[in-house]
């Protein structure tokens, strides 16, 4: 296949790595000196679970024309950078699968400008960080790489994508509702991120205490409440079952074991610097369709507070 990924960061250089040794032709749009490094060292990855160091020679692009033709755009900025990429990927009419590959609490009300048959939602299968040129990651069994249609339908092309992904050594899962997939788990995401910023911008600070962790359980299951008090169907049923149904004792355990591990000190802290527009931006948004709401979200609302940022 002949695929561009859109966004050279932490997830867009893992995929087009692992792509590209699966034996695609794969194109990375990079841009500045990000551009210029991986022209020179190629992707340089570790990956934290084994210490495996690997370099990948990817042709690097800096844009896409609207002439310009692959099989698929495979697309890797943050929610918050998505805004910039949209128009361009409209100018492009040669392209006729686009997979967003990112955090996205608002579906499909962004893709306006885009042809909906053109798209399938999806949310990637790791956690990292890049440390100078070199991304840093970790893949779990249990994170699957996430793919659905808008309309839920799995048609050939889900399939094959599926089928890419798997090749090129990763889990791949369809949903049948990608939409609300992306914003349970947005939820849960937003959720744990502001908890760690209160407890120091440190996911093992927040584990240590059991207190803390319970009001993250808290908030979170008043956003998932709340959602559904909204109409819509909690998806995946593992978050249902973890925040709703198990009994609370439990998941905070869980939750503090998860909050230790080697995913969240890669994929959580690393993330809470200065920059933390795309979760701020998150959380707008979801607070913007949970007030609509009859379920309140008092413990969620008060962690959310750790996401304001000063306006410049
Ligand atoms: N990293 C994780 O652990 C993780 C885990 C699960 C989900 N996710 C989600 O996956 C998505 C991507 O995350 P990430 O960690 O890969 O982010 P990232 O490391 O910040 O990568 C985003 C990349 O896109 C580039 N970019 C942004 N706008 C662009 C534009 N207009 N033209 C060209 N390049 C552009 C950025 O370039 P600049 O650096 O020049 O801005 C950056 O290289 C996010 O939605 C995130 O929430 C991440």
């Amino acid at each position: 296949m002949n695929i561009l990924v859109y966004g050279a960061g932490v997830i867009g250089s893992v995929y087009a790595a692992r792509l590209q040794e699966a034996g695609h032709r794969v194109s990375l749009l990079a841009r500045g000196q990000r551009a210029v490094s991986l022209r020179t060292h190629g992707i340089q990855l570790e990956n934290a679970a084994n210490g495996r160091k690997t370099t990948t020679q990817v042709s690097i692009v800096e844009r896409l024309a609207p002439t310009d033709s692959y099989d698929v755009v495979l697309v890797t900025v943050r929610f918050d950078q998505l805004h910039a990429v949209l128009p361009i990927l409209a100018a492009n009419r040669q392209v006729s699968t686009l997979l967003f590959l990112l955090s996205n609490p608002v579906g499909m009300q962004q893709f306006a400008l885009l042809d909906p048959q053109r798209i399938v939602l999806g949310f990637p299968a790791i956690g990292g960080v890049r440390k100078e040129d070199v991304v840093h990651y970790i893949t779990l069994r249990q994170m699957p790489t996430m793919l659905g249609e808008v309309d839920g339908r799995v048609t050939p092309r889900l399939r094959q994508l599926a089928a890419i992904f798997k090749q090129a050594g990763f889990t791949a899962r369809l949903s049948p509702d990608m939409q609300t997939w992306l914003q349970t788990h947005a939820i849960t995401d937003i959720g744990i991120i502001s908890a760690t910023i209160m407890a120091g911008k440190k996911s093992a600070l927040l584990a240590r205490s059991r207190h803390n962790v319970a009001q993250l359980v808290q908030a979170i299951r008043e956003g998932l409440l709340a959602l559904r008090a909204l109409g819509t169907p909690l998806t995946p049923f593992s978050l249902t079952l973890l925040f709703l149904w198990l009994p609370r004792w439990f998941t905070v355990t869980l939750m503090q074991a998860l909050l230790r591990s080697r995913l969240s000190t890669l994929g959580i802290d690393p993330h809470l610097g200065d920059d933390i527009g795309e979760y701020n931006q998150m959380a707008q948004e979801i607070m913007e369709r949970l007030r609509t709401s009859p379920r309140t979200t008092p413990t969620l609302n008060r962690l959310l507070v750790s996401l304001e940022q000063p306006t410049h």
